[in-house]
């Protein structure tokens, strides 16, 4: 398993999946080639000796959109199917038992570490990534780490950090988020919140960070339970944080309430596709010290306009999740799920057998309720036999096409929460930060009380299919 950025971009060099460009600006030509590039379904990239900037001070981008990219990150082998990766990881989340980060002395990251006046994160040749963003956007591949300050654990997520002055960062996190708490938990004492903001690590440690874990679970625990070995980390003096001892960029400070200091955060060009949550004040984190390994790499992963999908594309950081709630909560037959749409976060897919009347709504209920907290998160939520391949959106449709009659078997319910990110706010709402959706329920299962007498499904047995495939081999040799 690859054990920070550098060991990552190694291996998909090997796979000829890495192109170096040069002479880039900073000013949106390194955004728009990573679009470019993206939208092609291109190599990942770095950027060396960018406009203004010192040769080996470097962006990579376009990393993980490639499975051979996810699969390499979660250690997963290269033949798996998608449902199949996503169901291993549900069951290995089963098997959760935290290994806890290995503290260390020194590390690469330490080969540089700035205080006082020599701090100045414009130092790294931060993009500004899209034509309408407010500002350079440093954090967007990040971890942004805190701890608890009543219960002690240390949590990280990736939430996006941009540049305000030389020692001064904002960043977004969305109600409900678990930096969002614990900061407010401090600012409640009067105290400003320490935060250590990585960017640019194993990619392990990012996709962890993307993955709603419950309170509770710190990411470190989690990481080194996914490697089965302890994540090495250094302990910033200043913040008593834990960091990656591999990292490649570390600004580590404090959060302030926002009563004493907040900035104008965004536009930023969002997940969604679009610029929805505009400018506001947002919290900032003062650096007080700052790491970085020489010749650093900065890595970006900004947003880029649906379909065009620059993240993992296996959607682990649902789907399992999702599953193995459902069976944990005594959800009978879960043959899989799967969840699609931009992010892989919008539209959740259920195959189940079903057992009993009300069994499909009862489980599209739960999933429903599960899914939470991000703009637009499991907005839709699909049920289907298991017939269908949850993975597959394709023969989803053809499920929703032919076994839901709309009028019965589609519910809209309102009131989850949401997040300023939803583009379908209306000015109203965001007034007055009604930050709620509603979500639909479609029931594409065939209907449980006639499920017997519906019409037979038009396709060849798998035992009839087996012995004409062997009877004609040679029709089918070269077709996949
Ligand atoms: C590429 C990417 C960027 C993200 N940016 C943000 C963000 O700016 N703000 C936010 O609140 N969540 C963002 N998220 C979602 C959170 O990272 C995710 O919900 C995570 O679970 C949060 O960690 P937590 O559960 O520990 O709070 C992003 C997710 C991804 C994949």
């Amino acid at each position: 398993m690859v054990n920070d950025l550098r060991e990552f971009l190694d291996e998909l060099e090997k796979r000829g999946k890495l192109l170096v460009v040069k002479n880039a600006d900073w000013d949106l030509e390194i955004g728009t080639i990573n679009e470019l590039v993206a939208e092609k379904q291109g190599p990942g990239l770095i950027f060396d000796e960018i406009k203004g900037y010192p040769k080996g001070f470097r962006v990579a981008t376009n990393l993980l959109h490639h499975r051979i990219g996810q699969k390499l990150a979660f250690n997963f082998s290269e033949e798996m199917t998608d449902l199949a990766c996503v169901e291993d990881f549900k069951n290995k989340i089963n098997r959760f038992s935290p290994i806890h980060p290995i503290e260390v002395s020194n590390g690469p990251v330490k080969e540089n570490i700035l205080t006082g006046d020599s701090i100045d994160i414009y130092k790294f040749p931060t993009p500004k990534w899209h034509t309408h963003d407010g500002g350079r956007y440093i954090g967007t591949g990040v971890i942004t780490i805190t701890r608890d300050p009543d219960e002690g654990w240390v949590n990280f997520g990736t939430y996006r950090v941009m540049i305000q002055d030389k020692t001064t960062l904002a960043f977004y996190a969305s109600p409900g988020k678990h930096a969002t708490i614990m900061r407010e938990k401090y600012w409640a004492k009067g105290k400003p919140c320490p935060v250590a903001m990585c960017f640019g690590q194993d990619p392990l440690l990012f996709g962890v960070s993307t993955i709603g874990l419950p309170w509770g679970m710190s990411e470190y625990d989690f990481a080194g339970f996914v490697k089965g070995k302890g994540v090495e980390v250094i302990m910033d003096e200043t913040t008593g944080l834990p960091i990656p001892a591999s990292a490649e960029i570390v600004a580590c400070g404090f959060s302030p309430p926002p009563e004493e200091d907040s900035r104008p955060e965004g536009p930023f060009g969002e997940w969604q596709g679009y610029y929805a949550s505009g400018t506001r004040n947002e919290p900032v984190v003062h650096i007080k010290t700052l790491y970085h390994r020489n010749d650093p790499i900065l890595f970006g992963q900004p947003p880029i306009k649906p379909p065009v999908n620059t993240w993992f594309p296996i959607p682990l950081h649902t789907a399992s999740f999702l599953w193995n709630r459902l069976e944990k909560s005594g959800m009978m037959d879960i043959r899989g799920v799967y969840v699609h749409g931009p992010g892989n976060r919008i539209i959740a897919v259920i195959s189940l057998k079903q057992r009993y009347l009300g069994h499909a709504k009862q489980v599209a209920t739960l999933a429903g309720a599960f899914l939470q907290g991000g703009a637009c998160t499991g907005r839709y939520i699909i049920t289907v036999d298991e017939d269908i391949d949850p993975s597959n959106l394709d023969e989803v449709l053809w499920a929703v096409c032919t076994r839901c009659d709309p009028e019965q078997y589609i519910d809209i319910v309102p009131g989850f929460l949401t997040s300023p990110l939803d583009p379908m706010l209306s000015p109203e709402k965001r007034a007055k930060k009604d930050y709620t959706t509603a979500k639909v329920f479609i029931n594409a299962c065939k209907p449980y009380h006639w499920k017997h007498e519906f019409p037979l499904v038009n396709r060849a047995s798998d035992e009839l299919r087996q012995k004409v495939m062997e009877k004609f081999s040679e029709v089918f040799k070269g077709i996949k």
